[in-house]
């Protein structure tokens, strides 16, 4: 196993930072690994936005709830980002641009660059020794991060990434196995996918007994039934939408 399998394969998120700070070429070594990642047709429509205000972190880290958004080494936020393509337009061009950008495919776009050139920083923090965690609970209230970071229309905030020296070493977290995630050559119906999904239960029922901390009962299937039971974020599509994206 090479050492990117290896790092890619000991991924773990860190929710716990020591109080030591990223060097300035840390934080860009990052954004660089990030903006190295394919982005389709090279459009890059994404943008990163790193929090360094104290203040503007303790207000997103009322958003999320979670401690780690404000006890970290850096907080990049990643957004979908229409909004420059859209300004390389004259004022004529403008009505068509916008027409053709806020489709449902141009939403995906952007959604799958940002992804992935997040996925790209994770990588690279995580080869770099450091501890990383997305952070999608920014948009238990998308309005007010959007608020607080002053985006422009064609411009949504989707996730954080918190980054720093890790202060614990939780348990690798089990995946489904293989043969439910890996299909060839067609879809394998869910019967066939079953198994495996039992299997993985129990195998996640045993780590969450037996993990080092927080230890609970629970399968990965009545987690999901669970989540999904509740309406989540249902402000996130209007939203969405009144900011240019995915209108038709
Ligand atoms: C897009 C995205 C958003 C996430 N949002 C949060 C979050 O708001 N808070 C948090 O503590 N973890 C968050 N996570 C981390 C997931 O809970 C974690 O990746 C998952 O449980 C698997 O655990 P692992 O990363 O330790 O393997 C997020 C992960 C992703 C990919």
């Amino acid at each position: 196993m090479n050492q990117t399998i290896e790092t890619i394969l000991n991924h773990r998120s860190i929710r716990k930072f020591k109080d030591e700070a990223l060097t300035k070429e840390q934080i860009h070594t990052i954004v660089k690994a990030a903006q190295q990642a394919s982005t389709s047709s090279n459009v890059m429509a994404y943008t990163i936005i790193g929090i360094t205000d104290n203040a503007l972190k303790e207000e997103l880290y009322k958003v999320s709830g979670h401690s780690h958004v404000k006890n970290n080494a850096h907080l990049y936020m990643f957004c979908g980002d229409l909004h420059r393509i859209y300004q390389l337009a004259n004022a004529d061009e403008k009505v068509t641009i916008a027409d053709n950008l806020e489709s449902t495919e141009q939403f995906i776009v952007a959604t799958i660059d940002a992804t992935l050139a997040a996925q790209n920083a994770a990588l690279a923090a995580e080869s770099m020794g450091l501890g990383i965690c997305y952070i999608g609970s920014l948009r238990n209230d998308i309005n007010r991060v959007n608020e607080l970071l002053e985006l422009p229309e064609h411009v949504i905030p989707l996730f954080g990434l918190v980054v720093g020296y890790p202060d614990h070493q939780p348990d690798i977290k089990p995946r489904l196995p293989l043969e439910a995630i890996y299909h060839e050559n067609k879809y394998s119906p869910f019967h066939e996918q079953q198994k495996h999904i039992e299997a993985y239960d129990n195998e996640m029922k045993q780590y969450y007994e037996t993990r080092s901390s927080n230890t609970k009962i629970d399968t990965w299937s009545d987690q999901m039934l669970r989540k999904f039971s509740e309406p989540t974020r249902m402000d996130v599509t209007p939203f969405v939408k009144q900011k240019g994206f995915n209108k038709k």
